[in-house]
């Protein structure tokens, strides 16, 4: 069994640089089916989950060739299926993004059914919706999706009852060469969305209005294959601010850009952070103690629930009470009960966390329930006394690429260890 130790107490100073956001990259890696041939993707996070993504686009039929530890050439003029199995669909739920670029490239697709995940139900009810106002048809059977296009995709005005970021996507994917006009409103409006849409206009489709929530897709009749560079990954970003925060020493974190993590900013610095902003990251530091904030998670430019652990863990050393209220996903607060055992002070009331900040955590063997989580309990471990010991790393492999080499670099005293399973 893989963990990840920490040893509490020492100090963090340097540069960490971020990689390409997860988030983004898995999007745009999809949307390569959309443009048959060569397209070069760089900044690519080396992380799993874009590992699982690569496998998804070689069953299609892509070509990939790896240049260098962040470049992906993706060929995908051999793209000639159009079926995601559950085996790949049930390792990571980002899967379901080629739905789109397969319905505009063959009008049609078959995807396993994502079930739930560590998160939440995370339904997919908008995708579908979405897709069927602009002409697909969908049936079910034995745990997949097939989706048809009888009469061909016909622009359409849609209204997603949240503004859902995978619906978003595979919404504007769908409607790239559409026959007319489609506009989304209330759309999802993160930096990924933004990268996205980028990408699907340098391969000439007309997407206008990506970052508000109403965007404009004015079909074209075909795209082509682009080189593209993956936008810095803010939650990395952010959870290496966190940890520059929570420890108090000063680090630069770079390879993003700060405008990105919006109201995060703010909310560090009504925690006591100072940050110094430059043209490629930030300079934290802490002059005082942790201050108690209240945080609610919401689509951007709201609170991302994908920085909510690592506040969380921040807010239990904080000299006052806080309360965190998860809006997005309904078992974000799993990892609440790995930081009790830690000696964090956190009541759970349906979807908010009450916190009393307290003078300090204690190491103890703890799992990571989840990605973001995994992070927020290593970054708990920094600060506590003696040694943290957190197992489901794989979850923390799934976005955070080089994690423990990152830290170790910061001066942190980290290792990744290969414990003995216990047999009983
Ligand atoms: C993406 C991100 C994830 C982030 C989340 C919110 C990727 C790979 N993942 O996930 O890291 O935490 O955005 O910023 O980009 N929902 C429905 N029906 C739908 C779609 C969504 O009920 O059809 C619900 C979900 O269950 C969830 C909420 O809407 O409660 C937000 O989901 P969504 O914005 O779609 O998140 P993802 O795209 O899955």
């Amino acid at each position: 069994m893989e963990v990840i130790r920490v040893e509490g107490g020492h100090r963090l100073e340097g540069e960490v640089r971020v990689a390409g956001a997860k988030n983004s990259a898995l999007k745009l890696m999809a949307a390569t089916i959309l443009a048959p041939g060569p397209n070069l993707l760089t900044n690519v996070p080396d992380i799993s989950d874009v590992h699982i993504m690569g496998k998804v686009l070689k069953r299609l039929g892509a070509r990939i060739e790896v240049q260098g530890k962040h470049e992906l050439l993706i060929d995908t003029t051999d793209v000639d299926k159009w079926e995601t199995p559950y085996e790949l669909v049930v390792k990571m739920r980002a899967s379901t993004a080629v739905m789109g670029p397969l319905i505009t490239r063959f009008g049609r697709a078959i995807v396993a059914m994502p079930g739930g995940c560590q998160i939440g139900e995370r339904k997919i009810d908008m995708h579908i919706l979405g897709l069927e106002a602009l002409g697909v048809k969908f049936d079910y059977d034995h745990g997949n999706i097939h989706a048809t296009t009888p009469d061909g995709l016909t622009g359409t005005d849609v209204t997603l009852e949240f503004a859902s970021v995978g619906a978003t996507e595979n919404l504007m994917m769908a409607a790239v060469c559409a026959k007319g006009t489609t506009t989304i409103d209330n759309a999802a409006r993160e930096p990924e969305i933004v990268d996205l849409a980028n990408m699907l206009n340098e391969m000439g489709a007309k997407v206008r209005g990506a970052g508000s929530p109403l965007i404009q897709i004015e079909g074209v009749e075909k795209l082509h294959p682009v080189e593209h560079t993956v936008v810095g990954d803010r939650i990395e970003a952010g959870s290496f601010i966190a940890m520059g925060g929570m420890t108090g020493d000063t680090i630069r974190v770079c390879g993003f850009k700060p405008r990105n993590l919006g109201l995060v900013i703010r909310k560090f610095q009504q925690i006591g952070l100072e940050l110094k902003e430059d043209s490629d990251g930030v300079v934290v530091s802490r002059p005082g103690e942790l201050h108690p904030v209240d945080i609610q998670t919401l689509p951007f430019p709201g609170f991302p629930t994908d920085m909510q652990p690592q506040v969380t863990a921040m807010l239990t050393l904080a000299n006052g009470s806080s309360i965190v209220t998860e809006n997005v996903f309904e078992n974000r607060f799993v990892f609440c009960g790995e930081m009790l055992r830690m000696g964090a002070d956190i009541t759970i009331e349906g979807h908010h966390a009450i916190i009393h900040g307290v003078k300090g955590l204690s190491g103890a063997p703890v799992a990571a329930p989840d990605l973001r989580a995994g992070a927020a309990l290593v970054m708990s471990g920094l600060v506590a006394d003696g040694y943290t010991t957190v197992s489901n790393i794989h979850y923390i492999d799934r976005g955070y690429e080089d994690f423990v080499q990152k830290l170790t670099g910061l001066g942190a005293h980290v290792e990744r260890l290969d414990l003995p399973e216990d047999d009983d």
